[in-house]
């Protein structure tokens, strides 16, 4: 795969599936993040309301009609212009979110300094360059500001991972290769789409972080809770191994 292919060519293809992708979006966001993300969000995020919150990479905009709903001052940008109309279609006048098309790499348009909370939820291994998008973060977070974000667990999700399975198709157990491999890589979304995602190993992740200036205050691997397995039994087998991992930073 071409290490030439950055956020453009990841940004293209967004674009073009912004509305199959929203299809499947309820209020809730689509089942993985109704079951596992929103739950490890909103514990990390705790009260919004009144905050200055930024909703970075929002996709069809659920988290930002989510978070205006609980009193947060929203604004939300997205480099696909598909889904920042989809996003603006979809929330109604009277919550208090405000759209922009932007790169979270550079989001130049935005103050210093101008948001008490980041969140970003699914985008940071959709974009090429992570250190550039976490000193964006960290440039427009107020002092003792929150940054929270979730990406695919580098260490399960990899340019080469999945079921084992027997001929009956029965799951044996998760492989994992190619784990230090860093770089762009093709992964199928849909029937139609593939999207380009972007490794990086923890180890990348986390000294990123650390050398950008955030304190690391917690991390969450989410698992389905009583109530959602019992709404969702399928999801029983994610006890075996984590899909996402959820950060918390502050500034
Ligand atoms: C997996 S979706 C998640 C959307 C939304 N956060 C959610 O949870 O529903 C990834 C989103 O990130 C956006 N995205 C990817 N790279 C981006 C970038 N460099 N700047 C801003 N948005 C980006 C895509 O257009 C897409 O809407």
């Amino acid at each position: 795969m071409s290490q030439s292919m950055g956020t453009e060519e990841a940004i293209k293809r967004w674009d073009n599936f912004a509305e199959n992708y929203s299809e499947n979006h309820t209020e809730q966001g689509d089942l993985h993040k109704e079951i596992f993300l929103n739950p490890a969000l909103f514990s990390l995020m705790g009260n919004v309301k009144n905050k200055k919150v930024l909703d970075a990479g929002c996709g069809e905009g659920y988290l930002s009609r989510i978070l205006s709903k609980r009193g947060a001052a929203v604004t939300a940008v997205d480099y696909s212009p598909t889904m920042i109309e989809i996003a603006k279609e979809r929330t109604p006048k009277e919550l208090n979110v405000h759209y922009s098309h932007g790169n979270c790499e550079d989001l130049h348009q935005l103050e210093d300094k101008s948001f008490d909370f980041i969140v970003s939820n699914m985008v940071i291994q959709d974009l090429a360059d992570h250190e550039k998008a976490f000193r964006t973060m960290y440039r427009l977070l107020a002092d003792k500001g929150i940054f929270i974000f979730s990406i695919l667990h580098p260490c399960f999700v990899t340019p080469e991972s999945g079921w084992e399975r027997t001929e009956n198709g029965e799951k044996l157990h998760w492989n994992v290769d190619k784990y230090f491999y860093e770089g762009v890589y093709e992964q199928p979304l849909g029937d139609k789409e593939n999207m380009l995602l972007f490794h990086r190993t923890l180890t990348t992740y986390i000294n990123t972080l650390i050398h950008t200036g955030f304190v690391l205050e917690s991390i969450i691997e989410p698992q389905p809770s009583k109530d959602m397995l019992k709404k969702y039994p399928s999801f029983g087998e994610d006890f075996r191994c984590p899909d996402f991992i959820v950060f918390k930073l502050r500034k």
